[in-house]
Parts: C-alpha cells; structure tokens; sequence
C-alpha cells in the first residue's frame, strides 16, 4: 500500500468521526468543540493537511483536494449545527414564554390624583374663590408653633388633645396646620385671608384616626371681623361642597387658641340624619373646629387685638373625603390599593 493510500483511508475515517461527533453535538459549544478538534489550529485535519504536504508530487493534488474539501465540509456542517442549534433554542424559548403576538399590546397605566389630593384642591378652590391666598408650614415643626404661640402653655392639660411624635422636646412632627396662623402673622400685617393645607400627625389610629391625616387651614384678620363672618363663610363653603340641601350646625367647644370656638357638623350624608352606625347614630358628623382668634395669639405676634379681630377654623380632609363618597374606615386611604383609588 503506497503512502497516499493509506492518507487516503485516515481522511475518510476521520471524515466519518468528524461528521458523527458533529452530529451528537449538543449546543453550541459542544460543536465549537468538535470543531476545533478537527479544523483548529493543532486539530487532526489539520495535521493531515501537513501530512499531504510530505508525499510523492504525483499523489499530492489529488489528496490535497480531497483534505481541502473535507475541512470545507467540516466547516460548513459545523456553522449548520450552530444555526439548527440556534433556531432550536428558539422556539424553546418561544415555546416556555408562550408569546401571543395576535394579543394587544399593553397599555402604560395611566395614574391619577389620589382622592385626598383632590379633595384639598377642591376646598381650596372654593376659598380661593373668596379672595383666600395659599401658604404653606413646615411638617416638622417648633413646639413654640404647634403649642406654645396658639396658647397651649408647656405642661398645661389642653396639649393632652393633640398627643404627637416628638423629635426633642423642642420639635414636633406638627399636629394641625394651625401653626401656619402664627408663622403667617408674625411675617405679614392685616388684612389676611389665608387658606394652609397640609399633612399632619397625631398619636391617634382606629377606622375613623389616622396617625398621619391631612387639614385646611382658614383664617381672616381685619378689622371689625366678626362671628357672623365665620358663619357666613363656612356656610357657604358646606353648601358649595356637600350642595345646598345639607343641614348644618354649629356647636360650642373649645381650642386654646380660639374664643369663643365652635366645631361644624353636617347631617350625616349616608343615613341624611336617620342615625345610623358611622355617625353613631346621632345623625350628624363633625367636619371642622373653627372659632374666633384668641386675643392672647395676637399678643403672640404683636398684633393689637383692641384694633384687629379674625377667624380660623381647620377641616379634617380625610372625615370629609370619606362623607363625600361614603366610606367608614379612613385606613383605606393609606393602602396603596389600586383597585380602590382607581375608582376616583
Ligand atoms: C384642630 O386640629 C384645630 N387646629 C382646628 C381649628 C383650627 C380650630 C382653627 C379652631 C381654629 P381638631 O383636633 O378637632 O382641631 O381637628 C380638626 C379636624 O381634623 C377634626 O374635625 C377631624 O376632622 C380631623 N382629625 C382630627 N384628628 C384626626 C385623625 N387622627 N385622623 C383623621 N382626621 C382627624
């Protein structure tokens, strides 16, 4: 047997593995491997190339082609095992995502003011449409604001109605927008009317106390303001909002700050006074403490209160959110609950 034969044997055996491997191959660095194995650099083609090199000049050009091909063979077989290997992990894919390219695309969700932030912008309208201008005070705010200014003296029981969070004994997270009455006064001489909404903070949490709520809050100073003002005003401010129809009243109470106070109850709007579990069956619901300014809050802010007289009063946005559109339980605001504040 001359040498060419027996590299012509070798070629078609390897011929055979190669083609075999390439086919067990699975994925495709299985078939990077084979590859290499053969065609590479140091692979087994690869030598018998060299090998052909070495023979008789008469039986070169034939066994050199027949080498030249096989590699050619080899490479494309393997470059087709890569692209089947491709295609198959593919439709794998498509298979496991279960891609449904005749569905619809999906739609951006849309957001949306959340009620409460609704609610303050329409009270806000409605006093703004009164002449009040908006201001705003910090949450985080001085005991001297929060308590001591609007006459609630250290240590004195009436700071037992608004238990807060403490950062030191000087700083509050603030418990009513109240505070933006001293701080607006103490910057700006009368006349003011001036509407403050904001979020505040209490020690408080059952279905009807949040430890985190929002206020408005009102108030006029000038001259000759009276209580017939402050009734007129809420008045007007309940039949704008609730509508015409709903009866109001106004009750005596108390606030530091106030002289005399009263707080503002609408009838119940889900039973319409017949009594019923949210207003314990009383038939109203309180919205609001109100009254008129304490002249010990002016002397506060060097305003003389033989000259100027004033009112304030502060709404519960979240009472009034939830009398707007009949809910019991105020936690419901706070749950991030996309199937409930997507309905407003
Ligand atoms: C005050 O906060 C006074 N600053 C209001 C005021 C302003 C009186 C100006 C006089 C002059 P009161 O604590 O009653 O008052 O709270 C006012 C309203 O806030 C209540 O009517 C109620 O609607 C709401 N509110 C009070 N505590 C909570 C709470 N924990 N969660 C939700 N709403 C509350």
């Amino acid at each position: 047997m001359s040498a060419g034969n027996g590299v012509r044997e070798k070629l078609k055996k390897l011929e055979r593995e190669a083609l075999a491997e390439l086919q067990a191959a699975r994925g495709e660095a299985q078939v990077r491997s084979v590859s290499t194995k053969y065609i590479g650099r140091k692979g087994l083609l690869t030598h018998w190339l060299k090998e052909v090199g070495k023979l008789p000049a008469k039986e070169r050009p034939i066994l050199g082609q027949m080498a030249n091909q096989l590699k050619a063979t080899l490479e494309r077989e393997a470059e087709r095992a890569i692209e089947e290997e491709r295609k198959r992990q593919k439709e794998e894919w498509l298979r496991l995502e279960q891609i449904d390219y005749s569905l619809p695309g999906r739609r951006p969700l849309r957001g949306s003011k959340h009620l409460i932030t609704q609610v303050t912008e329409e009270i806000v309208s409605i006093f703004e449409g009164l002449g009040f201008e908006v201001s705003e005070g910090p949450e985080v705010e001085l005991d001297y604001y929060n308590f001591e200014a609007l006459n609630f003296p250290p240590d004195h029981p009436a700071r037992d109605m608004q238990d807060t969070f403490y950062f030191s004994p000087n700083v509050v997270l603030r418990t009513h927008t109240s505070p933006v009455q001293v701080r607006t006064m103490e910057r700006r001489n009368p006349p003011l009317r001036v509407i403050a909404p904001g979020r505040v903070y209490r020690h408080d949490s059952d279905p009807t106390h949040s430890p985190m709520f929002h206020q408005v809050e009102g108030f006029i100073v000038d001259q000759q303001i009276t209580f017939a003002d402050l009734k007129g005003t809420l008045t007007y401010f309940v039949h704008q909002f609730f509508g015409p129809e709903v009866q109001m009243r106004f009750r005596p109470s108390f606030f530091p700050f106030t002289e005399p106070s009263a707080e503002v109850d609408i009838q119940c709007v889900i039973c319409r006074g017949e009594g019923c579990p949210v207003c314990k069956k009383s038939g109203w619901l309180e919205i609001l403490g109100s009254g008129m300014i304490d002249p010990e809050v002016f002397r506060f802010v060097g305003y003389d209160p033989e000259l100027y007289t004033g009112f304030a009063f502060g709404l519960g946005v979240e009472r009034i959110a939830m009398l707007r559109v009949g809910l019991s339980d105020i936690r419901i605001f706070f749950e991030n609950n996309l199937q409930f504040l997507k309905q407003f």
